[in-house]
């Protein structure tokens, strides 16, 4: 493919992502792009392109050889990965928005590129506009980056915002965020953390080479968080934030996980608000690059879709650097802040030592140093009436 030559591109679905692919190639003839089918799953419903475009068989693009590159961006994990790996085996390039997909089949998904040579990118399902990927791939290829936090899920960090800022409800700011496009179809994916989840392994990857299952990193989302926990935080000039964190320790070990963290309004991690992502790399020598853009909507991530359509022109394709022998690891002591109901006695005895208790009719609260190996363990902590906060 040469760079010059119009690209002929096969779509997986035409949802908040889809449309804003096909809106962006129309409105920009110089992109010199076109569609030339897109599978969806129902065929007869109402759409903005013409109806002879639409396909709810995904073959008609998969062994369509006229298609150069395959961009898909479908709301099911299963059949998603499904059409990519027949397409890499078919060695058609692929650029996807679908973090659930990649996180649950990365080693697949890297075997299938270096086995039939061929490329997928997915800088989209990363942080939509921020090109995260590309920069830890072919900037930091070095050993000398420490630690990445991240603020990557749109709709938690609008909710968040919206609870603090508006004082809105949970479920307002929650039904904000799904009008505007942020959220999820299915809203748990965003608001329990599985979607930081995904994005988080993503990262871990191309930070330090770590291909790790899901299943094996700690996380959790916003879905215990209330009022109690904003006030103690607005008391104390901090705000809260849902943070995917991946820090390279002394010994070499890696820890990565997605939690809840009370964040001082003094930094940049706190000012970034609404949908908005951002992105902290610290290196070992204590200094940081700050990243930031829209981290979700049609445009952004549609935006970011294009960008690797052209990428995958220019041959472009990961690295996947790995760094020999580093693995995950839960032994790391740090400080949290646990709300709950009850007996004392039942959250104390996790933790090494504590800093400060407060107890009340209403609820109590612990704040002091626990090993996040506590949280690996066992699901405790999980449960309706308890809520954990990293305060570092
Ligand atoms: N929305 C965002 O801001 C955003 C940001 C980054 C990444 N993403 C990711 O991008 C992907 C798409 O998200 P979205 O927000 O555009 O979803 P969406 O608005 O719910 O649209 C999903 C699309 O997938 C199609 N689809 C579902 N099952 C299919 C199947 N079996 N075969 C063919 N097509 C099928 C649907 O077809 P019908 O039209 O016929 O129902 C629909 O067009 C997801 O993986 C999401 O995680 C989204």
């Amino acid at each position: 493919m040469s760079t010059d030559k119009k690209i002929t591109l096969g779509l997986f679905g035409f949802g908040v992502v889809g449309q804003g692919i096909y809106n962006i190639i129309q409105q920009n003839p110089s992109l010199n792009i076109q569609i030339k089918k897109i599978a969806i799953k129902n065929i007869d419903k109402q759409r903005i392109a013409p109806h002879e475009l639409f396909t709810n068989n995904g073959n008609d693009i998969l062994f369509d050889d006229e298609i150069d590159i395959i961009a898909e961006a479908i709301d099911d994990a299963e059949v998603a990965f499904s059409a990519v790996s027949t397409a890499l085996q078919n060695k058609k390039p692929v650029v996807s928005a679908n973090k659930k997909m990649i996180a649950t089949n990365l080693s697949a998904l890297v075997d299938l590129q270096k086995k039939h040579n061929t490329s997928l990118l997915y800088e989209a399902s990363v942080c939509a506009s921020i090109p995260i990927v590309r920069v830890l791939d072919t900037y930091y290829s070095g050993n000398l980056l420490s630690s990445l936090q991240a603020i990557v899920n749109g709709s938690t960090n609008y909710i968040l915002t919206k609870m603090f800022e508006e004082k809105l409800s949970f479920n307002n700011a929650l039904k904000q965020a799904q009008e505007l496009g942020y959220a999820e179809s299915n809203p748990k994916l965003d608001v329990n953390g599985y979607d930081a989840l995904y994005k988080l392994t993503e990262l871990l990857t191309h930070t330090f080479g770590v291909v790790a299952k899901p299943e094996n990193i700690l996380f959790s989302g916003i879905q215990n968080i209330n009022d109690a926990d904003a006030a103690f935080a607005k008391q104390n000039e901090k705000t809260i934030k849902l943070i995917a964190k991946i820090k390279k320790q002394d010994n070499g070990k890696i820890t990565a996980f997605v939690l809840p963290h009370f964040v001082s309004t003094t930094t940049m991690l706190a000012n970034v608000k609404d949908a908005n992502n951002a992105v902290l790399l610290g290196n070992s020598y204590g200094e940081f690059e700050f990243l930031y853009g829209k981290g979700a909507g049609s445009y952004p991530t549609a935006l970011a879709i294009i960008n690797d359509v052209f990428a995958i022109q220019k041959k472009y394709n990961y690295n996947y650097d790995s760094q020999e022998g580093l693995e995950l690891d839960y032994n790391e002591t740090i400080k949290a802040y646990i709300r709950f109901e009850g007996n004392i006695n039942k959250v104390e005895k996790y933790f090494e030592s504590i800093d400060k208790k407060f107890i009340s009719e209403q609820y109590n609260y612990v704040i002091g140093k626990i090993k996040l190996n506590q949280f690996v363990k066992t699901d405790w902590w999980q449960q309706e009436g308890i809520s954990l906060i990293m305060d570092e």
